[in-house]
């Protein structure tokens, strides 16, 4: 019918399958290869119809690179309505994931077949969209509103079981013999003169339906989703469905789609989804390097990163052996790390079967002989040079040669703790982010003398334990934590310039972050910050003409270390994490202006925006200058995963290109010439300023 698209009779059935890889997705050609495919079934003697997909998977979506361009005919409704009309049984065979415009179009089949494996699902909300093909106006007359809306703004993918549980698969049939069992399917249908159930049809479900139902979900998904669009949409789209006739509902969901296709937050979203994927690639890496397999592995140290770190191993099904210095160390790491997951059961995240099985796997040590055989180390001890370079050596000796050694180090240099080993190629970082066990974000340090195998099997691991691997060069606080150090320093400059911490939270927050820079520093730990200038030397040890605000170190002196103290930037009650302002602070704020001649003036939300999210971007583009970040788009996928960064903004570097890089530019150089210790617009800003580009 079209390259992608054929249609074949098998006996007395006609087979249309789908052959558009990497994921089947609804291009322009398999629209018309289903169109066509479905006509010539309508027209010819077959006794039902089965729609299958080569490859790995049935339909994973509409094609989203088509987005954002002119759609092609044939229109996806067009598609569909054919589909639902043909005169005789269309049987949908599922197996992979039948996602978005995919479960759309299956939905339009009188019956659906599912291998065990495969799972069904409407993403398009992660996408900032809602689904466009009468997802939002069938799924509910099939499932009910309540699981549809739980389907649709979660956008969560179901297993063929619970798909059959509510009613979107009608049976499950041998995964060996898809066709087979699909085809023996519609064979029953027609011997049982099964009528042709059109979704649109059923209207039990979307009859008499309480609206309450509806402003329930739009404040939960406020709550869980604050700032982002689409899952009230894709709410307004079910409500449509259980107060219109199908058509209206239909047209409503087709305006609301067109509203957020055109949205600056979903071709956020979209940014983000492929920029996820990049992330992955990793440009130099020669074709075919074979990640190496990791069966087993070991985590120095049972810290709270430690612990976080083995969780991770453990819920992946990977035996993994903790090692500490002491016992008392050793027994406090792993009652944390069971206090973690027995909070997760009461959350009904886990069984207590499945928390008893993930503690089995974890096997805690006092002896480095017991790591002779792991296949991996994370290492993730106190942030000391020394200390980490007498870990590595240790480890050098005690492992067997092939195995890798990753240190979770935030800010030291990986090349000089590979140095202290025999196997520089088999080092690498791998730097989680806090708390472990739940962050996505995984940065891969790549060493000089790091080689690609080991590259790609700490790029594998990432997959495995379900984070999002960006691999970044070495340097201080490597890509996340370096542009960090301005956003912070940009924060406390704002607080001795006029701010209060809420001033500068609050609009860091309404921008859409998960909370502002100085929150982020008293659930941190500001301990942990003042460490870390210590260490560095500092204020005594300040380069020449530098600007240093000292604010955070006399918080620390009275201490107040945050979160942990009850007490920081903000005051704390017991048990509870909302931040208070406290007059103390602001009146030790304000003291410290005065000490240090500063006349404190009144600053702006715009102000305080541009001076935190311009410090990213500046910082980012000399990392991009620098060749740390492969691609502006890892930066953004680091933000978002690592920072709670809105993805609905696309991460910082996307930020900046939707409000034009020239007037970011222009900008920074302003803020440069009042403070010229504080900014220094970096080339790669300022040349594409210049020559209207962009950093995606
Ligand atoms: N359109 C275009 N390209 C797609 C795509 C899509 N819907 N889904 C995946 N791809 C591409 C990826 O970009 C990737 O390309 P590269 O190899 O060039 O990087 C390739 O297919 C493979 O994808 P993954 O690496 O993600 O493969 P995976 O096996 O890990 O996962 C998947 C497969 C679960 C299908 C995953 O790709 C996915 O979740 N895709 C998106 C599904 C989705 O959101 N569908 C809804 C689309 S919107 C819609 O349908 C609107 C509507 O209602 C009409």
């Amino acid at each position: 019918m079209t390259h992608s698209v054929s249609y074949t009779r098998d006996g007395d059935i006609g087979v249309i399958t789908v052959n558009n890889p990497p994921v089947n997705a609804l291009s322009q050609h398999v629209r018309q290869g289903l169109l066509d495919s479905f006509r010539q079934a309508a027209s010819d003697d077959t006794v039902a119809t089965v729609l299958i997909c080569d490859g790995r998977t049935f339909i994973a979506g509409a094609d989203i690179t088509e987005f954002g361009k002119p759609l092609q005919p044939p229109s996806f409704l067009g598609t569909m309505e054919m589909i639902e009309n043909l005169p005789k049984p269309a049987v949908a065979a599922i197996h992979g994931t039948a996602l978005g415009g995919g479960l759309e179009t299956a939905l339009c089949c009188h019956y659906r077949v599912a291998a065990a494996s495969a799972r069904v699902g409407l993403p398009e909300v992660s996408l900032g969209l809602l689904p466009g093909g009468g997802g939002t106006q069938r799924l509910p007359r099939l499932i009910g509103p309540e699981a549809a809306l739980q389907v649709i703004t979660s956008g969560v993918p179901m297993t063929a079981g619970q798909a059959q549980a509510v009613g979107v698969i009608d049976e499950i049939v041998d995964e060996a013999d898809l066709l087979a069992g699909a085809k023996a399917f519609a064979h029953k249908l027609v011997a049982e003169a099964a009528p042709l159930k059109k979704v649109r049809d059923l209207n039990d479900k979307v009859t008499g339906v309480d609206p309450a139902m509806f402003d329930a979900a739009r404040q939960r998904a406020n709550a869980e989703r604050r700032g982002f669009e689409a899952p009230q949409r894709c709410i307004d789209c079910v409500e449509a469905a259980c107060s219109l006739p199908f058509d209206e509902g239909l047209a409503k969901e087709q305006e609301l789609f067109r509203q957020v296709l055109t949205s600056q937050q979903s071709a956020a979203q979209r940014h983000i989804f492929f920029a996820e994927r990049a992330a992955a690639k990793v440009a130099d890496m020669p074709k075919g390097t074979t990640p190496l397999a990791i069966k087993r592995v070991a985590v120095i140290g049972a810290g709270t990163m430690g612990g976080g770190i083995a969780m991770n191993f453990a819920n992946a099904g990977i035996p993994v052996t903790l090692l500490e210095a002491g016992r008392e160390f050793l027994d406090k790491g792993l009652a944390v790390v069971r206090a973690n997951y027995d909070r997760s059961a009461k959350r009904g995240r886990f069984t207590t079967a499945q928390v008893e099985q993930r503690m089995g796997l974890i096997t805690p040590s006092l002896n480095y002989a017991d790591i002779a055989e792991v296949d991996l180390v994370v290492e993730a001890v106190f942030e000391n040079m020394d200390v980490k370079k007498e870990v590595f050596a240790r480890l050098d000796t005690a492992t067997k040669p092939d195995c890798i050694l990753a240190t979770n180090t935030s800010t030291l240099d990986v090349n000089e703790i590979a140095a202290v080993t025999k196997r520089p190629d088999k080092v690498l970082g791998t730097h989680f982010f806090s708390p472990a066990n739940v962050m996505r974000l995984l940065e891969i340090v790549r060493g000089e003398k790091t080689s690609f195998e080991t590259l790609a099997t700490a790029q594998a691991v990432a997959k495995t334990i379900n984070k999002i691997g960006v691999v970044v060069g070495v340097c201080d606080g490597f890509v996340g934590n370096r542009m960090l150090h301005y956003y912070g320093g940009q924060a406390q400059f704002l607080l001795e310039e006029g701010c209060m911490p809420q001033d500068v939270d609050g609009a860091v927050y309404d921008l859409g972050l998960a909370m502002g820079p100085l929150a982020m520093g008293d659930l941190a730990g500001l301990d942990v910050g003042w460490r870390v200038r210590r260490e560095r030397g500092l204020p005594e040890r300040l380069p020449e003409g530098a600007r240093y605000c000292a604010i955070p170190d006399l918080i620390y002196e009275k201490g107040r270390y945050g979160q942990k103290t009850g007490a920081g930037y903000y005051r704390y009650e017991a048990g509870d994490r909302t931040p208070h302002p406290d007059p103390e602070i602001e009146q030790l704020i304000i003291n410290y202006s005065r000490e240090k001649g500063i006349e404190r003036r009144s600053i702006g939300r715009e102000e305080i925006v541009e001076r935190t999210m311009y410090a990213l971007v500046n910082e980012g583009a000399r990392i991009l200058e620098e060749g740390i970040a492969q691609r502006a788009s890892d930066i953004d996928v680091i933000y978002v995963y690592g920072y709670g960064f809105p993805a609905y903004l696309g991460g910082p570097m996307f930020y900046a290109d939707t409000i034009g890089l020239d007037t970011v530019y222009k900008r920074v150089c302003e803020f440069a010439e009042q403070d010229p210790a504080s900014w220094q617009p970096a080339p790669l800003l300022k040349q594409l300023a210049e020559t209207g580009g962009a950093f995606n």
